[in-house]
Order: C-alpha cells, then structure tokens, then sequence
C-alpha cells in the first residue's frame, strides 16, 4: 500500500516551443502532439515531462507517482484531509486521481517497476592510502565526451504551503517514508522499499508549485558536464555543481525557461529498507547544500504565486 516511485510531472506552460528547446538542450528526447509536448528520457519507454502550452503562465498541473493498492490509499484519502477527484478533461481515467490537503493534484497509477539501469564502470577516486586508478588519466579531453543523456527522473521537489501537513499525508495516506528534513522548512519523502533517498520533497512556501525535476546520470563528472553545457547552451541561470547534505547526492541546477529548475544528480543515498533507515532533522544550515556556489537569490521563489497574484 504505497507510493514507490515518481513517473512525471505535467506543465502548464505558455509557449509549448519554449519548453521543447530548453528539455530537449537538456538531453531529454520531445514528442509533440498539438499543444502537448512529451518528454523522456532516451533509453526509457515513458514520458517524464508534459508540457501542456497556451496557458497564461507556467503552472504545475499535477504529479503522476507509481503506487500499488490504489484501493486501499483511496480509503486513506479523505480521512488524512486529501480529497478524490475524477480524472481531469483530456487524462487518462486510470489509477487514483486525488488532491492533497494543500490543493496539490496527484495521479497514482500502477507501473512496472523500473528496469535496473545498465551497469556502468566505477567512478575511481584515488585517495590517501587508496590508489586505485593507476598509469592512466581519469580525465580525457573535452571533446571525448559526448552530451550527458539523463538515465531517470528519480524526484521531483514541489513547494508545499504547510511542509508538516505535506509528510503526514504522504506517510499515512500515500504509505510513503520520511527520509530526511531540515525543521518545518523542507522534508524529504522515499518509496518504503528499494528507493532513491527520496522521490517527493516539499519546500515551504505560502502556496504549492512546482521547484524541479531531478535527473539521474551516470557520474559527478557528468552532473558538472551536463550542467556546465546546459548553461552555455541556454544561457540560464544556475545553482552548481554542489554536494546536498540531505541525500549526499551531486547536483548541478539549470534554471527552465519559467524560473523553476531542473537538476542534474548523481550518488544519491539509497533506501532499500525503509525500516533500516534513521530520518534525521536537520539544522536550517544543512537544508540546502554540504557545499558548493552561492545560492541564486531566487532558487526557492515561487513563480506560480507571482503570476496568479497578477
Ligand atoms: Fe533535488
């Protein structure tokens, strides 16, 4: 009876065109139909990004999570102070469409889990009493690397009015774990078994919207590499190459053309029983970053209650 993964996030966006450029520099791979644009990552058969264009302003439509047992979250719904909805004009009448306490929308549908991601050769760090990378380079030049195609959307990090009200809801109704948070400012929840450190987080704000999606790749070489690229190409802001505290992945931050973020990870902590797991709070000095640049001034400004302000 539980969430065990995050499948997509669907966009309301002005310009359809707009999105397509910006995910497709970012190695994703688009399908347009009409005002509908798709986008996946290259070696999946599922969509991770849909970009629904015409709407005044960017807006987070819903999110579609993996789960099990949907009869049995329907009945946990109501009574945790979510709402059941029926299947908006235009979506697929499958699964479990709900709202959340703070008016979020969420899609469960039943998926086949994952395939493993094909294994690739370790990233080798020669240390102190451990060298393990001999009479070699670790480093090739430049044009050796071909553009970081990202293998998974592994979570997704949404802005939630009330961040406590957020985790009882995805804990006791949706049967997701608290992995991690830092005070009532940001929390971080995982599948309950065989999961990234976390899936769905929440960030407070005054209202709910979407602040990133966060895409696997293979290595923190590639995370600098294709987060490096990415601005070059798009000229966007940044928040990059870093090291999270909470979940100790790598990460590199892209800003999308609507002022919210895609994130480029590697080496994330990793839950595969979730009754073997600690969830630490942390200090507001740890909720963003162990190190890296500067935080852009805007990183957790929601757009979204900018424009509905207007
Ligand atoms: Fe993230």
């Amino acid at each position: 009876m539980a969430v065990q993964g995050v499948l997509s996030v669907d966009l309301e966006v002005p310009d359809v065109d707009v999105g397509i450029r910006f995910y497709t520099d970012a190695g994703l791979v688009a399908a347009r139909a009409g005002e509908v644009a798709r986008l996946r990552c290259v070696d999946q058969d599922r969509d991770s990004i849909i970009l629904h264009g015409g709407a005044a302003r960017k807006r987070l439509r819903h999110v579609t999570l993996r789960a099990d047992d949907l009869d049995n979250i329907s009945r946990n719904v109501v009574p945790m102070g979510g709402s059941l909805l029926k299947a908006p004009d235009g979506s697929k009448n499958i699964g479990l469409w709900l709202k959340d306490p703070n008016g979020m929308i969420v899609h469960l549908v039943e998926y086949p889990p994952e395939r493993d991601l094909a294994v690739v050769a370790p990233f080798e760090v020669n240390a102190p009493g451990r060298l393990v990378r001999k009479n070699r380079a670790a480093v090739l030049p430049n044009s050796a690397y071909e553009t970081a195609k990202p293998l998974r959307l592994g979570h997704i990090l949404v802005f939630s009015p009330d961040v406590s009200a957020s985790v009882a809801f995805y804990t006791e109704a949706l049967g997701m774990g608290l992995a991690d948070r830092s005070q009532d400012v940001i929390a971080f929840c995982c599948a309950k078994k065989d999961s990234d450190h976390h899936v769905v987080a929440f960030a407070k704000s005054p209202g709910i919207g979407f602040h990133h999606a966060s895409f696997q790749v293979t290595d923190l070489d590639q995370v600098g590499r294709a987060g490096r690229f990415l601005v070059k190409k798009t000229g966007r802001g940044e928040w990059g190459f870093g090291r999270h505290t909470i979940g100790s992945n790598f990460f590199h931050y892209v800003q999308d053309p609507w002022g919210s973020w895609l994130e480029y990870y590697s080496d994330m902590d990793y839950i595969d029983d979730y009754s073997r797991w600690t969830p630490t709070n942390y200090g507001l000095e740890d909720s963003f970053a162990n190190w890296g640049p500067e935080l852009p001034r805007d990183f957790t400004h929601n757009y979204e209650l900018d424009a509905a302000a207007h």
